[in-house]
C-alpha cells in the first residue's frame, strides 16, 4: 500500500477510534492515565510507536499493539494490564536483563530452511513460543481467552489457562482444538483445589502449573491508580449475572460445580510449602508444573518434590521487585536442572532474540504475557495470531543469522555474558 493510503487509513482509524464506545468507556481520566501510564512503556524507543496501527497486519513489532491497546482499553483495565509492582521499574529490570548477554553468530551455513518446533513431555510443538496464563481477558476483548484459543490453534502453539479466566476451560479446549496446559491458584481449601483439578483433567488439561509466586501478596500501586482515575461504574461490568462478566466477585466454589472460573485470589494458601507440590501431583495424572521459580534452589526443590517441569517467572515483573530479571536466573536454573526436566520462561520476553537468548541458555521453551494481550486488546483474535507471527518471524530471523537451522542446534556457544 503507498505511504500516503497508509496515512488516509491511520487518520480513518484515529477517527474511528475517537468515536469509539471503547474510548468514550475510558472516561474522562484518559489523559491522566496517559500520563499514570507513561512509565509502563515496556521497552520501545518513542521513535518506533510514533503511529498507531490501524490493523493487525500493518504492526511490525509487538510494542505496536501496545500502543493501540492503551488508546482501546478502560483505563482501569489498561493498568490492570500493565502494572508492575512498586515503581513500576521491574519492567525495565527484565528487559534490561536482555542486555546483559550478547550473541555470537555464525556465518555461511545454508540456512534456507528453519525449524523452530520443540518437543515438551513428548508433545512436538511449532514454536517454542507459549502463552502464558493471564486473568480475566474478557477485561480486553469481549471474545477473550477463545479468541487467543484460536489464534493459538492457528499457529501451533501451547496455551496455558488461567485459574481466573473469563471463559470456562471446556470451552477454551474446544476452541483450541487440542489440549492446554491449566494454571492453578490453589484454594485455603485442598478440596476445592482437588476439584478443581479433577475438573481441568476431566476437560483434557494435559498439565497442571502451580503459580507460587503471589503467596506474598504483591505491590501493584499502577493498578489500583488505574482503578482511581477510571471514573465508570465498575459494578456495571462486574456483575457476575452478565455473559463474561469480570466475575470478581464469585464464589471459587463455582468452578466446581461447572460454573464460570473462580476468583481465588483472596482465598489462597499463605501457608502453602514444598509438600504441596508432592500433594498436587498425588492427586493428577497430568505433569505438574512449578511456575514462579527464579532460583537455582527451588529449581531443585521443584525436582525432588515431583514436579515434572518449572517455569521460571517473576510474573511479568507482577510479584516482586527484586531488582533481577528472570534470563538473569536462567543459567544458575539450567544448571541445576542440568537437563533432567523441561524448563519454559518468561517476564519480559518482546524479541526474537530475547527468545533466542532464552533458548542459546538452555530454556525448553518461552512464554509471553502482555503482548498477546495487546494483540487481544487491539484486534481480538487477529491481533494474537499478528503477534505471534511477528515473534515467530523475529525469531527464524535470528536462527538464520546464527546459523542455528533448527532449536536443538541454538548452542550455549551461540551467548556471551558482558564482562
Ligand atoms: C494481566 C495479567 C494477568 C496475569 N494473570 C496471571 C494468572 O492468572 N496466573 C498466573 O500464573 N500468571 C498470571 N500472569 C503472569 C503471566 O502468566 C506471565 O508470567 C507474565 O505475563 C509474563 O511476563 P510478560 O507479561 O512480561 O510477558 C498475568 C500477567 C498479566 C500481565
Amino acid at each position: 500500500m503507498p505511504e500516503s493510503d497508509l496515512a488516509a487509513t491511520r487518520r480513518q482509524f484515529l477517527g474511528f477510534l475517537a468515536a469509539s464506545p471503547a474510548l468514550a468507556l475510558a472516561g474522562t481520566g484518559t489523559g491522566l492515565v496517559q500520563r499514570l501510564l507513561a512509565a509502563t512503556t515496556d521497552g520501545a524507543s518513542h521513535a518506533q510507536q510514533a503511529d498507531l496501527v490501524a490493523s493487525a497486519t500493518e504492526a511490525l513489532s509487538v510494542f505496536d499493539f501496545q500502543a493501540v491497546a492503551r488508546q482501546v482499553l478502560p483505563t482501569a483495565h489498561y493498568a490492570y494490564l500493565a502494572t508492575s509492582v512498586d515503581d513500576d521499574r521491574m519492567l525495565e529490570v527484565n528487559r534490561e536483563g536482555f542486555r546483559q548477554f550478547q550473541l555470537r553468530m555464525r556465518r555461511l551455513v545454508d540456512v534456507r530452511t528453519i525449524d523452530t518446533s520443540v518437543d515438551i513431555f513428548g508433545s512436538r510443538w511449532e514454536t517454542p513460543i507459549v502463552i502464558q496464563p493471564t486473568g480475566s481477558n474478557g477485561a480486553f476483548h469481549p471474545d477473550a481467552e477463545l479468541a487467543v484459543a484460536r489464534a493459538a490453534k492457528a499457529k501451533g502453539h501451547l496455551q496455558m489457562l488461567s485459574t481466573v479466566a473469563s471463559t470456562p476451560i471446556e470451552e477454551v479446549i474446544a476452541a483450541r482444538g487440542g489440549p492446554i496446559w491449566f494454571q492453578l491458584y490453589a484454594a485455603t481449601d485442598w478440596t476445592l483445589t482437588e476439584a478443581m483439578v479433577r475438573r481441568a483433567e476431566a476437560a483434557g488439561a494435559a498439565a497442571v502449573v502451580l503459580t507460587v509466586d503471589l503467596q506474598a501478596g504483591s505491590n501493584r500501586l499502577t493498578a489500583l491508580r488505574g482503578i482511581r482515575a477510571d471514573d465508570r461504574d465498575c459494578a456495571l461490568c462486574h456483575d457476575p449475572d452478565q455473559p463474561r462478566a469480570m466475575h470478581t466477585h464469585l464464589d471459587p466454589s463455582s468452578f466446581v460445580t461447572g460454573g464460570r472460573p473462580p476468583r481465588t485470589g483472596p482465598s489462597r494458601p499463605v501457608g502453602m510449602t514444598w509438600d504441596y507440590v508432592t500433594r498436587l501431583k498425588n492427586a493428577t495424572s497430568m505433569k505438574v508444573l512449578v511456575k514462579g521459580i527464579v532460583t537455582g534452589e527451588d529449581a531443585s526443590l521443584s525436582e525432588a518434590y515431583g514436579a515434572d517441569g518449572i517455569v521460571v517467572s517473576n510474573h511479568g515483573a507482577r510479584a516482586g521487585a527484586t531488582d533481577r530479571s528472570t534470563i538473569e536466573a536462567l543459567p544458575e536454573i539450567v544448571e541445576a536442572v542440568g537437563g533432567r526436566m523441561p524448563i519454559i520462561i518468561d517476564s519480559g520476553f518482546r524479541r526474537g532474540t530475547d527468545i533466542f537468548k532464552a533458548l542459546a541458555l538452555g530454556a525448553t521453551a518461552v512464554g509471553i504475557g502482555r503482548p498477546y494481550l495487546w494483540g487481544l486488546a487491539s484486534f481480538g483474535q487477529a491481533g494474537v495470531a499478528a503477534v505471534l507471527g511477528l515473534l515467530r518471524r523475529e525469531l527464524e530471523m535470528v536462527m538464520r543469522q546464527a546459523g542455528a537451522t533448527s532449536v536443538a542446534r541454538i548452542m550455549p556457544s551461540h551467548i556471551l555474558r558482558r564482562g
